[in-house]
């Protein structure tokens, strides 16, 4: 499913991706070819792909259609290889033809701002936007559920003309022509021949890059949205809408359905994001409990990054247990989710005059004036709905069943209702159908003491709702859903790798999408609201926060690699929220959050752009680590889409900006030492040196050398080595410290977390 999580009206997504049985017996499947293997008869992949399968169609005893029905899609840049239908027999004789590795059988996807950026300290008088001129022609593509044109976020006023070396097209489709598209939105186009191939009885209500579900619209103005005057969420949140980077150009690659979302569209939009240009790839999807070399995203973000694309994705909403991430890929950048210093608010006034504020979302009227208040305690089984009409009730979350209650009160004729809960989940439930206020247990002390104190039932109050309130402390905290490391697929890298705004992200939503229902005063049905703008949570919104920053370190460093852009944005992230305290994990009750949990931190663009050093990788670098990893060489053939794989440096060890260590009780050693070497490229200016600073990892024996590092100019590299030794039973399930490389002139501090821990190294797929 998407990232993200809406309300039950919206939930189509998920439910369509039931599979549906297809065609007697043929599958579509994604079969990995050698290039190597091509004769050079042909001119191209693709009529040698089709005629791979004519050749094993007419040897073929099954009746079938003709073999050019069965192509579904030819593949150049994200992999080498075809999406086909396939019966059983041919797809064991097309594991015999020439240039044959592996097939995958097709599958479907899990898909899992106003303020927002000036949370990240962004503003037009200094630092990233500035400096990178807001983004400017840098192309962010997006695969997702498609794009609402005519929202006020893609209008293109004041942007230059499209650079000449896009190769992008606004393709034409229902509700959907090419005049659609201007100098913001360069692109759009879609991309379903897998999901038809697997339903083919299917009709699309929307066949084009028309965004019918609300998410890519979402997605799209977070990363790359232009500035939209008085935007809010019924009055929630009202102030000037910008994406991160806001000069940035968007790239629609339509490849969620509301029908289904299959594995074989997702490659399709990679490959064509790929070839048209794009310079950053915002991917808020992912599929776990698959090995690098199965998992189509890790798959085509390895061809993306050849060609010097950066690939954000999301980690997924399965948090908070450990080791619930996906898209913890070495070469991608994994997002977790956080707060951000905004609540929505309303404000109960009791009889007696007093006040208390609590979290709410109600988008219908804005207040409920002198109505009867009467308090409930659980509102859970033996709930009387008969009792509350008309009036305010208060129930009590005593045990963790906030949802029971809230849906239980759902259906009765309350006029409001107010839940005194320390639930993590609040948020789901603040866009309330009804009017529903949540206040923390000190707040409902307030308001229980006043109603057990009064002799006189008759108690009355009043609800304001479409409050905001800006600069809540403490901010940012990761939120419980965000998904935790290691990661399944490559434990020896520390993910996921940082954190970025997700809770309750107000971003573009298209006009004929209903964002929110409510109740009818007293009585059955609901309403259907409108709205430019819509709320979301989860780390589908944290993805493309981070890709819109590194669109901005792109504009002011065009010849960064992905993974020089990555380190910047990890090495200068923040630790400490805005009361300068370690940042809080509201999963594990506002325990300071691991790096597992967050990563290195909390993205920082304005010092993202000026890091002073970077970890490094190419891409020999990842094959390297994945021969380590004892991937065989079709195995790695598959990822790199190269017959040529060099593995005589396999390693374990790659120049990460953050280090993850393995103390499981395998060895048969009383201690275990874990060395890591690193090397740093310099990339200010003028003579520096910087000092090595570490803090403790628990009570393991942690060092470096050396522990100085002098640079005389912009360029150089330098190695270290970084030690940790260790009891081989550790006793603490995760521990963690930080090393900082810190220059003289106290203008840079680098910094890298260190992860030890107990869990075991290995993989569940492996
Ligand atoms: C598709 O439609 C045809 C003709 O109406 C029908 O025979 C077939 O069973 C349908 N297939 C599926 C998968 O629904
Ligand atoms: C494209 O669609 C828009 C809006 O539907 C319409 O106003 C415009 O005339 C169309 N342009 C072309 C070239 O068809
Ligand atoms: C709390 O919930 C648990 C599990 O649902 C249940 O066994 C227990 O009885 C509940 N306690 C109270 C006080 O309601
Ligand atoms: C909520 O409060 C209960 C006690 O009332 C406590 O046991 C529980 O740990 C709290 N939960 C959170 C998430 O703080
Ligand atoms: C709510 O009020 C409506 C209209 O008066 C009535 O039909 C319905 O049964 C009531 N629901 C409950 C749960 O009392
Ligand atoms: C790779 O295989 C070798 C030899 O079997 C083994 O010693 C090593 O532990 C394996 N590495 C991983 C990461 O599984
Ligand atoms: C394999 O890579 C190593 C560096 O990792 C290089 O020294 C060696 O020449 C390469 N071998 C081939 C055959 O390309
Ligand atoms: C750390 O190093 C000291 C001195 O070399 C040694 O005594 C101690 O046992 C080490 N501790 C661990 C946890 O390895």
């Amino acid at each position: 499913m998407a990232d993200s999580f809406q309300m039950a009206s919206h939930l189509s997504l998920c439910l369509c991706l039931l599979s549906l049985l297809v065609l007697a017996n043929t599958e579509t499947y994604i079969v990995h070819m050698d290039l190597a293997a091509k004769p050079t008869a042909f001119s191209s992949h693709h009529s040698w792909f089709s005629t791979t399968l004519e050749s094993i169609t007419t040897t073929s005893t099954t009746i079938t259609p003709s073999s050019s029905s069965k192509l579904v899609y030819s593949y150049t840049n994200a992999i080498n290889g075809f999406t086909a239908t396939l019966s059983p027999s041919e797809l064991e004789l097309i594991k015999n033809t020439p240039g044959y590795l592996y097939t995958i059988k097709d599958t479907t996807v899990q898909l899992d701002t106003t303020h927002s950026t000036q949370f990240l300290g962004l503003n037009s008088k200094s630092g990233a936007w500035p400096v990178s001129n807001y983004g400017k022609d840098v192309i962010i593509g997006l695969v997702d559920s498609g794009i609402w044109p005519e929202s006020e976020s893609f209008n293109d006023h004041g942007m230059s003309s499209v650079p000449s070396r896009w190769k992008g097209e606004c393709e034409v489709g229902f509700q959907f022509n090419s005049s659609l598209c201007n100098k913001k939105l360069i692109g759009a186009r879609y991309f379903n021949k897998g999901l038809l191939s697997n339903r083919p009885n299917l009709t699309l209500s929307m066949n084009s890059a028309r965004d019918t579900d609300g998410h890519g619209t979402h997605t799209s103005s977070t990363a790359a949205g232009g500035y939209v005057k008085c935007a809010s969420y019924f009055g929630y949140g009202m102030g000037t809408a910008t994406g991160v980077a806001p000069y940035a150009r968007v790239a629609m690659y339509k490849a969620v359905w509301d029908e289904g979302v299959f594995v074989s569209d997702i490659l399709a939009a990679i490959d064509q994001a790929i070839f048209d240009g794009v310079d950053v790839l915002s991917l808020s999807f992912g599929k776990g409990g698959l090995p690098l070399h199965q998992d189509p995203i890790a798959i085509a973000a390895f061809a993306a990054l050849e060609k010097g694309i950066f690939v954000s994705t999301s980690a997924g909403n399965e948090g908070p247990a450990l080791r619930s991430l996906h898209n913890g890929t070495p070469w991608v950048l994994t997002v977790a989710a956080s707060t951000i210093d905004r609540e929505f608010t309303g404000m109960l006034t009791l009889g007696n005059g007093v006040a208390v504020m609590g979290l709410a979302l109600y988008p219908g009227k804005s207040s409920l004036s002198q109505v009867p208040i009467d308090y409930i305690g659980a509102c859970q089984n033996d709930f009387n709905y008969k009792n509350v009409d008309r009036k305010i009730i208060v129930c009590f979350d005593n045990n963790n069943t906030l949802s029971e209650q809230f849906y239980n009160v759902e259906s009765s004729n309350v006029s409001g209702a107010i839940f005194i809960t320390n639930s993590s989940d609040v948020e789901f439930f603040m866009q309330s159908t009804y009017p529903a206020l949540f206040l923390d247990l000190e707040s409902g002390k307030t308001v229980m003491n006043y109603l057990q104190n009064l002799n006189n039932k008759e108690a009355k109050a009043s609800i304001k709702f479409h409050g905001t309130r800006l600069g809540t402390k403490p901010a940012p905290r990761v939120a419980s859903y965000s998904s935790r490391g290691p990661s399944n697929s490559c434990p020896v890298v520390l993910k996921p790798d940082i954190t970025a705004p997700g809770s309750l992200i107000l971003a573009a939503w298209p006009d004929s999408i209903s964002p929110t229902i409510i109740k009818k005063d007293l009585g059955t049905g609901t309403v259907e609201l409108y709205s430019k703008l819509k709320i979301l949570s989860g780390t589908s919104m944290s993805c493309p926060h981070a890709s819109g920053v590194a669109a901005l370190i792109k504009a002011a460093h065009p010849k960064w690699t992905p993974s020089a852009i990555r380190s910047a944005m990890m090495t200068t992230s923040d630790i400490l929220d805005n009361t300068n305290k370690p940042i809080q994990d509201i999963g594990e009750f506002n325990n300071p959050a691991t790096p597992l949990a967050i990563g290195s931190g909390h993205v920082a663009p304005n010092k993202a752009l000026n890091p002073g050093l970077v970890y490094d990788i190419n891409t020999q670098d990842y094959v390297n680590l994945l021969c380590g990893l004892n991937y065989t060489k079709i195995q790695i053939q598959a990822i790199t889409r190269s017959s040529n794989v060099n593995c005589s440096n396999p390693s374990l060890d790659i120049n990460y900006p953050s280090f993850i260590a393995y103390f499981d009780a395998n060895t048969h050693s009383d201690k275990v030492i874990h060395e890591f070497k690193r090397t740093v490229t310099y990339v200010a200016f003028g003579p520096s040196t910087f000092k090595a600073k570490l803090t403790a990892v628990g009570r393991l024996n942690v060092s470096v050398t050396p522990e100085k590092l002098s640079f005389r100019s912009t360029n150089e590299k330098k190695t270290y080595k970084l030690r940790i030794e260790g009891p081989y039973n550790m006793e603490d399930e995760v521990v963690y410290g930080y090393l900082s490389w810190i220059d003289s002139k106290g203008k840079f501090v680098v910094r890298s977390p260190i992860v030890a821990t107990s869990l075991p190294s290995t993989t569940d797929t492996f």
